[in-house]
């Protein structure tokens, strides 16, 4: 029996991680740094302030701000993103995921988000799928980024269920990484995530009748 499903936000329920992306990307042509999809792989799943500090290391500018030019930085990218979810409609989840959490849903598993993004619930309400979870961590109470188990932890905490009996779903590598430390079952989405339980080119093939039995089997052998 599966207690949990927690999902990732951005990159498996809808393709906002592109807007990071470009938010990003913004700020990184401003400060002259040369910034490309494999940079911006290290920035799945980070939180703001060390997406930023990723992004100066990477130009060799990483002690070339104070701590307020930082946070004036994160907060204009924070301006770039925000303006570019305004466009968000329910046409923006990803092809599969209505599916799969109306399956999650008729069988009364209980349903959470574990995202690093401080405008989750804001991106969850134009998606218009908020009132299907029956909780959405608070990324601005973490303590710990992603690879640390803390924000998949909080979650199976509300849901009450037992982390060794739930499912999480990213598609971040520092996503896999935290699924696997709080101890429960990974799901992949996307390139690169060796570390899952099982992984999926893209969340059109995500079938919850084989995420379940693969859980299922791995749980019985255990
Ligand atoms: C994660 C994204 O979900 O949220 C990261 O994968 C992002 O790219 C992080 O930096 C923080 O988001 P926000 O909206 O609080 O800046
Ligand atoms: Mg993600």
């Amino acid at each position: 029996h599966v207690e949990a499903v927690v999902f990732d936000l951005d990159g498996v329920i809808t393709d906002t991680a592109y807007y990071h992306y470009l938010a990003w990307g913004k700020i990184a042509e401003e400060l002259d740094i040369p910034f490309n999809p494999s940079v911006n792989e290290n920035l799945k799943g980070v939180s703001r302030q060390e997406s930023l500090r990723i992004i100066l290391d990477h130009g060799g500018k990483e002690d070339k701000f104070s701590k307020n030019e930082m946070e004036k930085l994160a907060r204009q990218k924070n301006e770039y993103y925000k303006e570019m979810i305004q466009e968000l409609t329910p046409e923006d989840v990803l092809p599969g995921i209505m599916e799969l959490i109306t399956e999650i849903k008729n069988e009364n598993i209980p349903l959470g988000v574990a995202s690093a993004s401080k405008n989750a619930p804001t991106v969850l309400r134009a998606l218009e799928i908020d009132h299907l979870f029956e909780y959405c961590a608070d990324a601005s109470r973490m303590k710990r980024s992603k690879p640390d188990p803390e924000i998949f932890l909080t979650v199976c905490e509300a849901l009450e269920a037992r982390p060794g009996h739930s499912i999480g779903i990213e598609d971040a590598r520092v996503g896999i990484e935290a699924i696997k430390k709080a101890g429960m079952y990974a799901v992949g989405v996307g390139k690169n995530l060796e570390e899952a339980d099982l992984t999926w080119k893209s969340t059109e093939y995500l079938s919850w009748t084989s995420i379940k039995n693969r859980f299922l089997t791995k749980n019985s052998m255990a």
